[in-house]
């Protein structure tokens, strides 16, 4: 049959049966994976009819991928661990904030590849309501990329041109919910019941009460409430997150099918990676937290087969801003995979709670830990990112520390709103709660560690420490199990956009303060000795380098040492007879580290650091 991809979700008209008769890769890797993919179905869904539907779905995607994106399968099925290799490096964006859309971001692709990436991760770009639409998180279409950012064929056109520059796109696949102007919410709101079965809808408090009462809130501040009344439709409908998202009823098969059918799509205009967003709200059920139930890793191995069968090329990154005891499910087994990758958030918390308390106790524990899971579990590693920083540390290792959690919480969100003295950090506060005394943090990396307040009161001193602070953060990270992901405009030191502020349409979400467009002339100044952007451009290129050591194969064995100094966290990169010793200083004073050879490991016995320095040495 002859490829009938254009740039529009074009399906062909296949049976799967009638192609695995006449492909032989398609066959092969159906024969494989179908026996088990159909017993997680019938899991979920029973007998339902849905399940030839799923399986024609996935033949239609595959007669429908253009060939050089197969090319790209067969070589990946041949080095699945691509995304591990040393030299990945990534960023992550907003299309219109960095370019305008999509077209002109293909013209800017060459600050890109100054910086070697290798990974992009585009905000979310499909058609969504304006202005109100959660960043992007709100999907009116899951097929059709937004037309104010671009077209299909635009993204199309971008991932080939990323993909010619060894750059993977990874794009947002918003599994939980749509827009509340999605074409099946409309319908639903019409009194179509079977678009009412897409989502979970109520005539009265009954239900949406008993969820409520164990089901916590996502946005207690901004968005309280799980449940939205809609007037059209004269019923309660599920929304744990704003109002205009509705979630997405993963009981029904068809919803199942019909989100299976868009993930392939957007694959096949070239997304090398998904990032399935709020995956773990994916399943309800009553009587629980609606939190990482059983199905929904059933739902996220069936995808991972799916994408087996018909774009091997392509992974799973897994959005899940849980405690760190639920992360590792999300990786499944080594022998039934679900996510490829996970967004490292307890790192990323434990980097900034270390930075405030001068104390890696927390961080290094949790390294450990994270260390400890199996070979197959990979990470993204990031300072920041669009969202807040939800202060979900491990509170029994805090108690086995002595350290009471919600002091610590409270601490924390305070010194990097700048209320605590001494705190040399400008940022905001997200979705403060008064009962619980929560709280998360908002800023850019440079404000948060402290350039902005520098900048202002004109204080060189305090100017030099923030830019190490940063520097350090961006190292430790880096050094870390996983590759190394940068938030847009920190290659560059961007500051806080307190505009937004003056926007009616984005003042209510703090969340805003880090979501300002990029600073295209500040960005020029990277060429000129000195200046913020060069000294942080510079050292951005030195983590690469860094990364570039042979201690950076997938396969290096990373563990933390002791410094006994507990302002200094030691990481320990072994591969094959070579080691790399990671010294990083969180105190803003000066410290020793003194380590201990152990076995193969030879280290030196003490080594200096000035307030917040790093060291990377070899030990040979
Ligand atoms: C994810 C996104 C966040 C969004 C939420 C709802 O957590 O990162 O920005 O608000 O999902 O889709």
């Amino acid at each position: 049959m002859a490829n009938t991809h254009t740039a529009d979700m074009h399906t062909a008209d296949i049976s799967a049966a009638a192609l695995a008769q006449s492909d032989e890769t398609f066959a092969e890797r159906l024969e494989a994976r179908e026996a088990e993919l159909e017993s997680l179905f019938r899991m979920l869904y029973g007998d339902a009819p849905e399940f030839d539907e799923f399986e024609d779905a996935m033949a239609e995607a595959y007669e429908d991928r253009p060939e050089d994106l197969k090319e790209l399968d067969k070589s990946r099925e041949q080095t699945p661990d691509w995304y591990k290799r040393g030299d990945m490096f990534g960023m992550t964006m907003y299309t219109d904030l960095f370019a305008g859309s999509l077209r002109k971001l293909a013209n800017r692709i060459d600050y890109l590849k100054e910086q070697d990436l290798t990974y992009l991760h585009l905000m979310p770009l499909l058609k969504m309501p304006h202005p109100n639409n959660d960043g992007g998180y709100a999907i009116e279409d899951f097929d059709t990329v937004d037309p104010l950012i671009g077209s299909n064929k635009d993204l199309a056109a971008l991932t080939k041109k990323l993909r010619g520059a060894g750059i993977s796109l990874c794009l947002d696949f918003v599994m939980n919910h749509t827009a509340s102007t999605h074409r099946w919410a409309k319908a639903a709101e019409a009194g179509d019941p079977e678009y009412q079965d897409y989502y979970f809808c109520y005539d009265d408090r009954t239900v949406p009460d008993e969820y409520d009462a164990v089901v916590p809130q996502v946005f207690p501040n901004t968005a309280p409430g799980n449940f939205t009344w809609n007037e059209k439709m004269d019923k309660w409908v599920m929304t744990q997150f704003y109002p205009f998202q509705w979630d997405l009823n993963y009981r029904n098969p068809k919803v199942f099918v019909a989100m299976m059918r868009s993930v392939l799509g957007l694959a096949n205009l070239g997304v090398e990676i998904f990032r399935i967003d709020a995956v773990p709200y994916i399943w309800k059920e009553l009587g629980t937290n609606c939190r990482n139930l059983p199905q929904v890793h059933t739902i996220v191995r069936m995808m991972r087969i799916m994408l087996e069968i018909v774009c091997p090329a392509v992974v799973l990154k897994g959005e899940v801003v849980m405690a760190p005891k639920e992360l590792a499910a999300y990786f499944g087994t080594p022998e039934h995979p679900e996510c490829h990758m996970l967004y490292n958030v307890s790192i990323m918390v434990n980097l900034w709670s270390a930075l405030a308390s001068g104390d890696v106790r927390l961080l290094k524990t949790q390294i450990d830990k994270l260390n400890a899971l199996p070979e197959h579990c990979w990470f993204v590693n990031y300072l920041r990112c669009h969202d807040d920083i939800g202060w979900g540390l491990d509170e029994d290792v805090e108690e086995s520390l002595g350290i009471d959690p919600l002091k610590h919480k409270e601490f924390l969100y305070h010194f990097y709103e700048g209320a605590v003295p001494g705190s040399w950090s400008m940022g905001e506060l997200y979705n403060y709660d008064e009962a619980s005394r929560d709280a998360r943090s908002c800023g850019t990396t440079a404000s948060l560690c402290g350039v902005e307040k520098a900048v202002i009161t004109h204080d060189r001193p305090a100017y030099e420490k923030a830019l190490r602070r940063d520097l350090l953060m961006h190292r430790a990270m880096a050094f870390l199990r996983g590759f190394p992901m940068l938030n847009c405009g920190d290659e560059i030191g961007q500051l806080n956009g307190w505009e937004y502020k003056e926007d009616p349409d984005r003042v209510e979400d703090s969340r805003n303060l880090h979501r300002s467009p990029f600073d295209w002339r500040k960005a020029a100044k990277r060429g000129t000795e000195g200046t913020l952007q060069r000294r942080l451009w510079e050292g951005m290129a030195e983590l690469r380098d860094m990364r570039d050591d042979p201690c950076f194969a997938p396969d290096a064995w990373v563990t933390t040492w002791d410094a006994h100094d507990d302002r200094v966290l030691a990481v320990v990169r072994r591969s094959g007879d070579r080691t790399l010793l990671g010294l990083f200083n969180f105190a803003d004073a000066s410290a020793a580290a003194t380590l201990d050879s152990d076995g193969d490991v030879s280290l030196p016995r003490r080594v200096e650091l000035a307030a917040y320095e790093s060291k990377v040495l070899v030990c040979d």
